[in-house]
């Protein structure tokens, strides 16, 4: 993939050469809906993401070519000059962002691609935010800004440039990912440990529905609404709760009265999966996978029935790994599409991905893609 960038960079810009970024997109073995109620996550970052090739270019607009699209954008570096195009939106909201922080941001000739799926559920989004706020840091800030501001220029980016109310669970991952090393993030605090993840005899394979979740962010924004709404009702007796990291579901019971239903599941799935987090690591330690998986298990059935961002692709998916033995399975990141993350042992590999295949065919028309989870490293300059 690099080399095809250094070509179409020098085709698009002219044969001097500008430096090389990478950013991965991301897992995440458990802790969905957490990262923005101050909770856990569990995220790696894989071996698959964006890399772009970039220059200054002496003036105040940014040339920018989508290598994967073969579509150009140029814009300035002002508010005014947003760019329409929604991918452009994203280099432009990081270079934005960064200007915030104190970091010059020169105009650059850009071309990137990425070999991440778009819209399912692997954060190709965050890869291309961590690709580009790790460069312009390199290139124009001296590298002043420390990686937990990066993480945030991407978040920031989503709220404020495309409008998703995200966690920031994906940037972290994208900038702190460690090769062989799932992360464990307090999201309140941002302390992070790193967990060496080899489960001898398993495998951790993704299963795509092929339903994109592009459509889905009024709906993400939705669910933090409600999780909002709910500690606000549980602060009128718990003035120090914050987030509903810090409610328990007695206290959630407490306030039912002023908590609609729907605010109620939403809330209710958040405190289990925060705690499922916790065992989830215990059992890690122990290399208690059976544990592990079970919880994997708990987190799709809340996700599907509480919190409600599955979808029948991803619940009949869920199905089929539990009819062949598989040991966790559970959709993905946002949801409303994308991937189930399967824990699978060795033996049952091939089985499950051959009836499954099959099945979800027969059922919906068209396979869903496998992608082998190989966890590899976070942002980083490739040249
Ligand atoms: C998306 C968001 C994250 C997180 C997950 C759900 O990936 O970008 O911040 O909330 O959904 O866990």
């Amino acid at each position: 993939m690099k080399t095809e960038v250094r070509k179409q960079f020098a085709k698009h810009f002219g044969q001097d050469k500008g430096s090389v970024y990478a950013s991965p997109g991301r897992v995440n073995l458990i802790g969905e809906h957490t990262d923005y109620n101050g909770g856990f996550v569990f995220p790696g970052a894989i071996d698959k993401g964006m890399i772009a090739e970039i220059r200054p270019n002496g003036t105040d607009k940014v040339k920018a070519y989508a290598i994967d699209l073969d579509e150009s954008v140029e814009f300035g570096l002002t508010e005014a000059d947003a760019p329409k195009e929604q991918w452009a939106r994203y280099i432009f909201g990081v270079c934005r962002e960064m200007n915030k922080r104190g970091v010059d941001v020169k105009g650059f000739d850009t071309a990137f691609s990425g070999d991440v799926p778009l819209g399912a559920g692997m954060s190709s989004s965050a890869a291309l935010e961590s690709t580009y706020a790790f460069a312009i840091n390199e290139l124009f800030g001296e590298n002043k800004i420390d990686k937990f501001e990066l993480a945030k220029v991407g978040q920031a980016t989503e709220h404020n440039y495309v409008g998703v109310n995200c966690g920031i669970m994906d940037q972290f991952a994208s900038i702190f990912g460690k090769e062989g090393s799932l992360i464990r993030l307090d999201c309140r605090s941002l302390e992070y440990e790193y967990f060496p993840f080899d489960p001898k005899g398993y495998k951790l394979v993704l299963l795509d529905s092929v339903v994109k979740h592009e459509l889905a962010s009024s709906a993400y924004n939705k669910r933090r609404e409600s999780c909002e709404t709910a500690v606000a009702a549980i602060q009128k007796k718990h003035p120090n709760v914050e987030f509903l990291r810090d409610c328990t579901m007695e206290m959630l019971n407490e306030a039912k009265a002023d908590i609609n239903d729907e605010d109620y599941m939403r809330s209710e799935y958040v405190i289990e999966e925060i705690q499922r987090v916790l065992d989830v690591s215990d059992a890690l330690k122990k290399g208690d996978y059976e544990t592990v998986g079970q919880k994997m298990y708990e987190t799709h059935h809340g996700m599907s029935k509480l919190y409600e961002v599955s979808c029948d692709e991803l619940d009949y998916l869920n199905d089929c790994a539990k009819k062949c033995g598989v040991t966790g399975s559970r959709v993905m990141g946002g949801g409303f599409g994308g991937c189930t993350i399967n824990l699978v042992k060795d033996e049952l590999y091939s089985d499950f991905i051959t009836t499954t295949k099959k099945a979800f065919k027969d059922k919906f028309g068209k396979e869903p893609k496998v992608y082998d989870v190989v966890i590899g490293d976070g942002a980083r300059k490739l040249a």
